[in-house]
């Protein structure tokens, strides 16, 4: 049993132990200090050697290359990624500003290329973050803006007339937008929605890489060929992502509140259809919440009884705040492996800016920026 202190020597002596360590902690944070001012006058350094190269000072490939290794390092500290990416991202960013000459200012907004999420409501998306991150890792000239848009088609004649380049399309217009695209590729045509425009001189290109980030997150985690997959739900997602499971070989039973609509997409997609009260007696390998039980504020909603999970299962939601839904820890108390709404989220991010930019994402970076900023949100 602990000992609570009993005398003033018990008193005095706790207090000279915290004293001991605030003076530890205030010790290291001089250290610190010493330790960055170092960094800055190297990249300082830098600057100027690369200016009498004559190169261009700004290198966003090396900072790429200085988070991957620290991620690799932060294995061996009790830093979570996410706080050293925060901690770094603070520390290169003031490198950046004292090692660049004015000659190569970051994105001058008059010149950028401009993208933006539009949805209705969009003050929660996390877009705007995840692309401005990915924008700046690669060095891209872009800004990425969230408008709330009520009605997508007079939204798309103002992003030709404004000559916005791209679009990430989000709740509520995803299939709506579908009638004021140019060409539409075929794999968003079969999923029947949109969530990516491209402007190509005036001429508007559609996509869909909600289907490609569901299949990219859970192939992290599991072979989706020949699989059992049980998804719950039979929305706009549901249908992106069970689209890219029969495409990659796995067995799908769609499981959904209203049975029509359960039906109607099982049919679409050559899956079976069984209502949520015969979920018990399902054969399953891979389990994919794709409704929105469980998100903020939510938290503690669930889409299926827990004796339906298994240890041999993968789990995964698409819901991304909370980050661990209720169903996910679950899942993870029981050892399932699981993936989360973010990985998902991240890949469909991805590949929009690989498709809008030509370079490739800086997944790893997109990822941390937010978690981040989940974080942040509490
Ligand atoms: P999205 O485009 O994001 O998928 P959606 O088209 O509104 O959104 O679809 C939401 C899905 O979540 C639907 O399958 C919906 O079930 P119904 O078809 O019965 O409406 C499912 N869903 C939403 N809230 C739910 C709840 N409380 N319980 C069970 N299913 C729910």
């Amino acid at each position: 049993m602990k000992r609570s202190p009993q005398n003033k020597e018990d008193l005095k002596d706790l207090a000279a132990k915290l004293d001991e360590q605030r003076n530890i902690i205030d010790a290291i944070d001089a250290d610190i200090l010493q330790l960055i001012d170092r960094r800055l006058l190297a990249a300082q350094e830098i600057g100027r050697i690369k200016k009498r190269q004559h190169a261009r000072v700004l290198d966003n490939q090396r900072e790429l290359r200085i988070f991957q290794k620290l991620f690799g390092l932060s294995e061996h500290t009790r830093l979570s990624k996410t706080a050293l990416y925060k901690i770094f991202s603070a520390i290169i960013s003031a490198s950046r500003v004292i090692q660049k000459p004015a000659s190569e200012a970051s994105a001058d907004p008059r010149e950028a290329e401009i993208y933006a999420v539009l949805g209705h409501p969009v003050a929660h998306s996390l877009s705007p973050v995840m692309h401005s991150a990915a924008f700046s890792a690669t060095g891209y000239d872009g800004v990425y803006l969230a408008v709330n848009v009520p009605d997508i088609g007079v939204a798309l004649s103002g992003l030709k007339a404004l000559n916005f380049k791209g679009a990430s399309i989000t709740i509520p217009h995803k299939i709506a937008v579908m009638e004021f695209i140019d060409e539409i590729d075929a794999q968003a045509e079969k999923i029947q929605a949109v969530n990516t425009v491209k402007n190509n001189d005036g001429r508007l290109f559609g996509c869909n890489t909600d289907c490609f980030g569901a299949i990219s997150a859970l192939s992290e985690k599991t072979v989706i060929k020949d699989k059992e997959v049980t998804m719950l739900g039979a929305g706009g997602a549901a249908r992106a992502i069970g689209f890219g499971i029969r495409a990659a070989g796995g067995r799908l039973t769609i499981v959904n509140r209203s049975p029509q609509k359960g039906s109607q997409l099982a049919g679409d997609l050559d899956a079976d259809f069984r209502p949520l009260a015969e979920v018990n007696k399902l054969d399953c390998h891979i389990l994919i919440n794709a409704t929105s039980v469980g998100m903020f504020p939510d938290n503690d909603h669930v889409p299926l009884p827990q004796k339906f999970l298994d240890k041999k299962m993968v789990v995964m939601d698409i819901v991304y705040n909370p980050l661990k839904t209720k169903l996910l820890k679950w899942a993870e108390t029981i050892g399932c492996a699981t993936v989360d709404g973010v990985s998902m989220f991240v890949h469909q991010g991805a590949k929009q800016f690989e498709f809008w930019t030509g370079r490739k994402a800086p997944v790893e970076i997109m990822k941390m920026t937010v978690l981040a900023a989940l974080e942040e949100r509490g």
